[in-house]
Order: structure tokens, then C-alpha cells, then sequence
């Protein structure tokens, strides 16, 4: 664990605080968006770990460069290679946090739940998170590690 990070954690905690942390991530190819931030809460080290039976909420702060009425969510978990479906709960984004229609230029808050399933599998993998617009082009594509417990 990080200095930086370590002190911020234990800050959070000492003061009771809900902790969502910055999530490290890389970008799979938002052509239609720009991602500013990824959070997840909570979320306690790097990478999350994401205790089976319980859920959590995904925050994606990006920037739209399209007009889309709609926008759609699609989940992937990749295990050793190979990209799974990875089905959430609300797959509309306009029902998370977000204002349809989307204009372009302007910044969203993406926010849902992602439920860890207690038959998930203790294992280490990333997440591939796609948010797709009118045209089925990514609004954002974000992928980041997690680790199952
Ligand atoms: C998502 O993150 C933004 C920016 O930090 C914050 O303003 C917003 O309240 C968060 N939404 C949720 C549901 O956590």
C-alpha cells in the first residue's frame, strides 16, 4: 500500500466516513466520451476487493463528445484472456444517473450497483465496462482490476 493512499484510508476511517476511491484504470476506447474518474465504494486497496455476497457502487465521472438518447451498459468480466458477461442489475444508464438525452460536451455521473454473487469464484480479474450510445459506440470503456474474496 501506498503512503498516500494508506493516509487517506486511514482518514476515511478514523472519521467514519464512506470511502469511495479513485479507481486506477485504463481506457479500452471511449470513442464518443472522455473518462474523467472512476469510483467504486466501497473500495479499501488497490486492486478492490469485492467480498462475495456483497454490492457495490460504480461511479464513472466522463465527458460526452455525442447527442444519444439512450445509453447502455454492458459488463464484462475478463478471466484469464477471455471477456464473460457479466450481467448487472440496471443496464440503462439513463436509470443511473444520468439525464437522457445525453448532449455532447457535457460531464456525467455514471453510478450503479454491482452485485458480487456469494458463487463467484475467488479469483483475481478485470472488469470491462462499457457504456454504449445511440450508435452503439462507447461513451466510455473502462477496464480495471478487481480481486474476489
Ligand atoms: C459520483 O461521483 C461524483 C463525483 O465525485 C459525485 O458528485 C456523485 O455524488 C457520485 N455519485 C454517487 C451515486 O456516488
Amino acid at each position: 500500500m501506498d503512503a498516500r493512499f494508506g493516509f487517506i484510508l486511514g482518514l476515511c476511517l478514523m472519521m467514519g466516513l464512506t470511502c469511495a476511491t479513485s479507481v486506477k484504470f485504463v481506457d479500452c476506447g471511449s470513442s464518443s466520451g472522455k473518462v474523467a474518474m472512476v469510483d467504486i465504494n466501497p473500495c479499501t486497496a488497490q486492486p478492490c476487493q469485492l467480498h462475495r455476497g456483497d454490492s457495490y457502487t460504480v461511479n464513472v465521472t466522463f465527458n460526452s463528445d455525442v447527442e444519444s438518447q439512450t445509453s447502455t451498459a454492458v459488463v464484462h468480466g475478463i478471466i484469464a484472456g477471455v471477456p464473460i458477461p457479466f450481467p448487472i442489475p440496471e443496464p440503462d444508464g439513463c436509470k443511473s444517473g444520468i439525464q437522457c438525452p445525453i448532449h455532447k460536451g457535457q460531464a456525467y455521473n455514471y453510478a450503479t450497483q454491482l452485485p458480487v454473487k456469494s458463487e463467484y469464484p475467488p479469483i483475481k480479474l478485470v472488469v470491462e465496462w462499457e457504456l454504449k450510445d445511440d450508435n452503439k459506440n462507447d461513451l466510455f470503456c473502462i477496464r480495471f482490476p478487481v480481486q474476489i474474496v
